[in-house]
């Protein structure tokens, strides 16, 4: 059957797969919705996307996303309220990150309609799958790759737009151990660490395991020069509070400007809270752990949401970070969670009601 939804040609499922999905023990990323979005980039322009039931896509062995990594993505995710409205949080700026990211690779840049448009006609095909209640919500990848052809190093001339989604609960069970990356890199001065693309998440997973075999959940990336600067995780940007400091590393052409660091850092600062963006070394953080006065460590991002560290490895050293009562992490947590669910008032313009 086929509709039409915000100008969008909406192709439904047969059936849905809804009753198969047990909404209580969801894990991140895992089970999928019943559709998805899918836009087409040829003969130099891109077609009207179409919204269709999720389902696997046919490429050439020569396609271009395989070889040479032409691939960028995004993470957002669509919150249910008690009435069931259906909000978004600042999702334009998701839009404009995406396109930053594919200008950076060679690819083509989206109109905002066909992105917006696009991606609250799928959400209101699969409203049902919008999870309510604490931590839950409809995690949404948007991502963009090179489908056209050919083993010649240079840009596609073919791109397809996908809008895929996933109900889900929160991306780390418990408190995270993060270690503190003395050798590898994640990115470096006039590369792309910036931008979201899936290159910089495949260069992270070696490094990252031999983390995990060490007993860490994450890898905190330095600065590629030095090492002696801290810059973010693996998939979220980091915050230490020293004293009741919150100090958060600049953006940089390697660091991901993170939608939910941006916002932690007004929330922080509107709630008068002495917040800091500056170059945070490893040695401020390690001699304020000795002296007791690194109080927090915590990771933020749209996955993530505000994720507290329990405690860091460097130099082959553990510090373990004071269990406190009440934390500036749970704080802003319970703070930006309420504005994007629809329980407090969004003084600053972010939530995105969807329908
Ligand atoms: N840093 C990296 C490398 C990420 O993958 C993410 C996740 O998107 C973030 C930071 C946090 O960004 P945002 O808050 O926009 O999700
Ligand atoms: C997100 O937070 O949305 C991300 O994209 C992180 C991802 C690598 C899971």
């Amino acid at each position: 059957m086929s509709t039409v939804i915000n100008d969008i040609e909406v192709i439904k499922a047969k059936t849905t797969k809804i009753h198969e999905v047990d909404f209580d023990n969801l894990k991140f990323g895992t089970v999928f919705s019943d559709h998805m979005l899918v836009c087409d980039y040829n003969k130099g322009q891109w077609h009207a996307p179409k919204v269709m039931p999720y389902q696997p896509i046919t490429l050439d062995p020569s396609a271009k996303i395989f070889h040479y990594g032409q691939s960028v993505f995004e993470g957002m995710k669509a919150y249910k309220d008690a009435e069931d409205q259906v909000w978004l949080f600042r999702p334009l700026d998701n839009f404009k990150r995406l396109n930053i990211s594919s200008k950076r690779l060679a690819m083509p840049e989206l109109p905002e309609a066909y992105f917006m448009e696009g991606l609250k006609a799928l959400l209101k095909v699969d409203k049902d799958w919008i999870p309510k209640g604490e931590g839950r919500s409809l995690y949404i990848r948007p991502f963009v790759f090179a489908s056209g052809n050919g083993f010649h190093a240079s840009p596609a001339d073919a791109y397809k737009f996908i809008i895929a989604t996933a109900p889900s609960g929160s991306y780390f069970s418990g408190t995270v151990r993060v270690l503190i990356e003395q050798t590898y890199s994640r990115s470096a001065n006039g590369g792309v660490g910036f931008a979201k693309a899936g290159g910089n998440y495949a260069g992270q997973f070696y490094p990252t395991q031999l983390a995990i075999e060490k007993g860490y959940q994450q890898v905190i990336w330095t600065d590629d020069n030095t090492h002696e600067f801290i810059e973010e995780a693996g998939a979220m940007n980091i915050f230490v509070r020293i004293e009741d400091t919150l100090i958060t590393a600049p953006t940089s052409d390697r660091i991901l400007d993170g939608i939910t660091r941006k916002s932690i850092i007004e929330l922080a600062k509107s709630e008068g809270m002495d917040v800091e963006i500056r170059k945070l070394s490893v040695r401020e953080v390690v001699e304020a752990a000795k002296e007791g006065t690194l109080k927090e460590m915590f990771g933020a991002g749209t996955a993530a949401v505000v994720s507290p560290i329990s405690g860091f490895g460097y130099n082959g050293k553990d510090y373990t970070l004071p269990e406190l009562e009440e934390t500036y992490a749970s704080f802003l947590k319970k703070r930006i969670v309420d504005i994007q669910t629809n329980n407090a008032a969004d003084p600053f313009g972010w939530r995105y009601k969807v329908v």
